[in-house]
């Protein structure tokens, strides 16, 4: 039978695709801005024939009804990162966080530490061969998707066709739900031009040589910095996911990925984020590369990039180093994502500049602290730490003693900050 009969007979709806999920199973839903909206809003309304079903996943953008309190008892979400529409969930009991780094939430499943039954994953229309692209979300979906029972996958008539290790036969497809929507689009925001950003990115530029490979992260930071980029010569991207900014820095022969140690020529990511000007220009591009997490972030692959450049962000820092990023003290905020990955990753790298960088308060607090808040969760610990940049400078921590690193660190804290920081570190002995 050739892939266009099976893909014919293997057509549902939504609706009948959700019928063939059963109580007490394990779901796994594909993330980030390629939730199969269709599929997850059929399971919504079927959800009181099922009772005791998990659903896995990442981060995924838009709106979560499978977490809204009615659903309780028959839905309940178990998160690897805490996107903001499950995080009063999961605050309020109804929802659970999984921790785990992003190179290895893959393979949680694909080792059947947590089996899946039914993965319900979004994909691009099959090629001449019959070969989806999971499009623009690869990184945490294609290996689950593969190990699970059954797959429900919506095929959407907009999902670009990313290539790289990024592709599912319709043989292995269980049931087919044909879509034709706008995916959602996650825009850069303006946070970035603030002033506290900008010279933070100054600060960050400076760290940046020429010939780099870098990871981009989304949101304030990697928005700022990317705009600073552009005097430098021939940058690389191995990065866990990307947004609309690469594309000026690839039209203005900025990121040519030439001198790159491992895939030259190619942008290597696990997804992307970003608006349609993004969407349009990954499909069918061959500069571009997604290929599964458990490859993009393993530390050793990051590694074999030369003079890779790691931008991650923070909660808070205190003066020993210890870095803060899934929680602001006990109350859960996002998960440990690509974080160490990229630095440990970009530390064992043949000249690379693994980087924490925050703004130096937040709510008119300081950012750079004597001891963690209580509860807080380490992310990157002191040991994997190098550089932490604020708008007030860089601070070089590695292979630098505890009173070395607490002088630097207060060094870069907001002024109205150090002479109790300084008070603190001599009552803790660390000056
Ligand atoms: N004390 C109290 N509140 C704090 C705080 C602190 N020390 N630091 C930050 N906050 C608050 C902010 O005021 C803000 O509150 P608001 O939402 O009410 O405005 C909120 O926490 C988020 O802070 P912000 O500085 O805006 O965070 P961000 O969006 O720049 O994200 C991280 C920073 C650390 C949360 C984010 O990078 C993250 O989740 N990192 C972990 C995963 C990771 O690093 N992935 C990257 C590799 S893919």
């Amino acid at each position: 039978m050739s892939w266009i009969n099976q893909y014919e007979n293997r057509v549902v709806s939504a609706e009948e695709a959700v019928q063939h999920i059963h109580s007490n199973q394990r779901l796994f839903i594909t993330g980030n801005c390629s939730v199969p909206q269709k599929v997850l809003a059929a399971l919504v309304d079927y959800a009181p024939h099922l009772e005791n079903v998990e659903i896995c996943q990442a981060l995924t953008v838009g709106p979560a009804d499978y977490v809204k309190p009615e659903l309780q008892g028959h839905l309940r979400v178990n998160t690897m990162f805490i996107s903001p529409n499950v995080r009063k969930a999961v605050h309020e009991g109804r929802a659970d966080f999984t921790p785990v780094l992003l190179s290895e939430f893959p393979l949680l499943f694909k080792r059947k530490i947590l089996p899946i039954d039914v993965a319900l994953i979004h994909v691009s229309p099959p090629d001449e061969h019959g070969f989806c692209s999971f499009g623009i979300e690869v990184g945490l979906t294609k290996s689950v998707a593969e190990s699970a029972t059954t797959i429900i996958a919506e095929v959407n008539q907009q999902m670009p066709r990313t290539l790289g290790d990024s592709f599912i036969h319709v043989s292995r497809l269980t049931y087919l739900v044909p879509t034709d929507y706008e995916l959602p689009e996650l825009p850069m925001g303006a946070e970035g031009e603030s002033a506290i950003y900008q010279k933070i990115a100054t600060y960050i530029s400076e760290l940046i040589p020429d010939g780099a490979t870098m990871q981009m992260g989304i949101g304030a930071i990697p928005d700022a910095v990317l705009k600073h980029l552009f005097g430098k010569k021939d940058l690389g991207i191995h990065t866990e996911m990307f947004s609309d900014g690469v594309i000026d820095l690839v039209d203005a022969g900025v990121v040519t990925n030439s001198r790159k140690t491992l895939h030259p020529g190619k942008i290597i990511a696990g997804f992307i984020l970003g608006t349609k000007r993004l969407y349009k220009w990954v499909d069918d591009n061959p500069i571009i590369e997604l290929h599964p997490t458990e490859y993009v972030n393993d530390p050793f692959i990051i590694a074999q990039n030369d003079k890779m450049v790691a931008i991650n962000s923070a909660i808070e820092v205190d003066l020993t180093g210890q870095v803060c990023a899934d929680s602001i003290g006990h109350r859960l905020f996002s998960g440990v994502g690509g974080q160490l990955d990229f630095i440990y990753g970009s530390s064992r790298s043949k000249g690379g500049v693994p980087i924490i960088a925050l703004p130096s308060t937040a709510k008119d607090i300081s950012r750079i602290v004597a001891t963690l808040k209580p509860g807080a969760g380490v992310v990157t610990t002191r040991n994997h730490v190098h550089y932490v940049v604020t708008e007030y400078g860089i601070a070089d921590l590695y292979g630098k003693t505890i009173r070395q690193r607490a002088q630097e660190l207060i060094n870069i804290a907001h002024p109205q900050f150090r002479e109790e920081l300084t008070r603190q570190a001599k009552e803790l002995n660390y000056t």
